[in-house]
């Protein structure tokens, strides 16, 4: 039987975060063997927001790295940047003819991040659905490992899907959703009520995976309990709750296997515990990465092979769509070569 495919993505803006890894990255990787995995470095969705080029630029390369570090293979796994392959562009552009105003305007994403934009409101901010709708259907991918804020997201990837299909034959495979059963969501250590984003006002409550060790320590150290004083899994003690999650995850436990090593014990062993499983993680990850970044061609090589392997099929679809369309063929697909 033919694996079924899988695309997803992660923007190099902002720096990554334990949320970032222990709801994306780490299952990407346990995912590598059992599906065909594309994931992208989605730098084009990166500077609807106005970036600075040399983060961009650098970010860019630590996000690649970071992707290797946390064990996702280049050889199982097609990994590349978004602006490698001309075709997400093209593609964005001709399903963009075909979504509504209406229906971009009411996603809560871009609700939420034009607010705080005033008057000058990138357009690309408004369209960025559209492309991700591009980056999927492109890749004609069966699922799509996503985060909450995500899934209106792909809900609007699905109706453009169905609604081209419609008008000009059977050409995307409508994309569905794929939930992690081992995934749970990491909220911030200073307001555990809010998930943990690489985005957050304060980042005292953020744990970024390229924190250094006394950063993460003092982060940890600091993160907001409760006054009841037991360790217990309950939305009444959402601060504990949050830690006694990370501990699982990390440690690949149970909670009631969490909750049994903490039997008997105060905040200040849940604290320390959470520490000492964040580092055991941590501290690898970045031995890691700085070793990989300090061979900038190799990654940019890696990343060239990931783009030339994505393309083979972006550009299979893209001259089928414009088939379709009725665009004339350019005869040559070596446009971008
Ligand atoms: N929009 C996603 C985010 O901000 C990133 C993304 C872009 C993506 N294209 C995608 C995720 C395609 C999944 C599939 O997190």
């Amino acid at each position: 039987m033919e694996k079924q495919r899988i695309f997803s993505g992660i923007q190099p803006s902002g720096n990554l975060t334990l949320g970032n890894y222990l709801g994306a990255l780490r299952n990407w990787v346990s995912l590598q063997d059992e599906y065909e995995c594309i994931y992208s470095i989605v730098d084009m969705h990166a500077i609807t927001i106005r970036q600075n080029p040399k983060d961009l630029h650098e970010r860019s390369l630590l996000t690649m790295a970071l992707y290797l570090a946390a064990g996702l293979d280049p050889e199982k796994n097609t990994v590349f940047m978004q602006s490698h392959v001309l075709e997400h562009a093209q593609l964005g552009w001709i399903l963009g003819c075909n979504s509504y105003m209406g229906e971009l305007s009411r996603m809560t994403q871009y609700k939420d991040k034009s607010t705080r934009l005033g008057d000058s409101i990138p357009t690309g901010l408004f369209n960025y659905p559209v492309l991700m709708a591009a980056d999927i259907l492109l890749y004609n991918a069966h699922l799509v490992p996503v985060g909450d804020d995500q899934t209106q997201h792909l809900e609007l990837t699905r109706d453009i899907a169905i609604r081209f299909n419609n008008a000009y034959g059977e050409t995307f495979v409508v994309p569905k959703g794929y939930f992690n059963p081992f995934g749970a969501r990491i909220y911030d250590l200073q307001m555990p009520q809010k998930l943990m984003s690489k985005s957050a006002e304060n980042q005292q409550g953020v744990l970024f995976l390229l924190d250094d060790e006394k950063t993460l320590q003092r982060k940890i150290s600091r993160s907001v309990t409760d006054s009841l004083g037991t360790i217990s899994y309950n939305d009444n003690q959402p601060g504990v709750k949050n830690l006694l999650n990370i501990f699982a995850l990390l440690r690949k436990e149970s909670i009631d296997g969490a909750l049994a090593y903490f039997e008997g014990k105060g905040y200040k062993q849940l604290k320390d515990g959470v520490m000492e499983a964040v580092l055991d993680t941590l501290l690898p990850l970045q031995e890691k990465v700085y070793e990989l970044m300090k061979e900038r061609d190799h990654l940019e090589d890696l990343m060239a092979q990931g783009a030339q392997k994505a393309r083979s099929i972006a550009k299979v679809t893209l001259a089928d769509v414009e088939k379709k369309i009725g665009f004339i063929s350019r005869r040559t697909n070596e446009h971008c070569d």
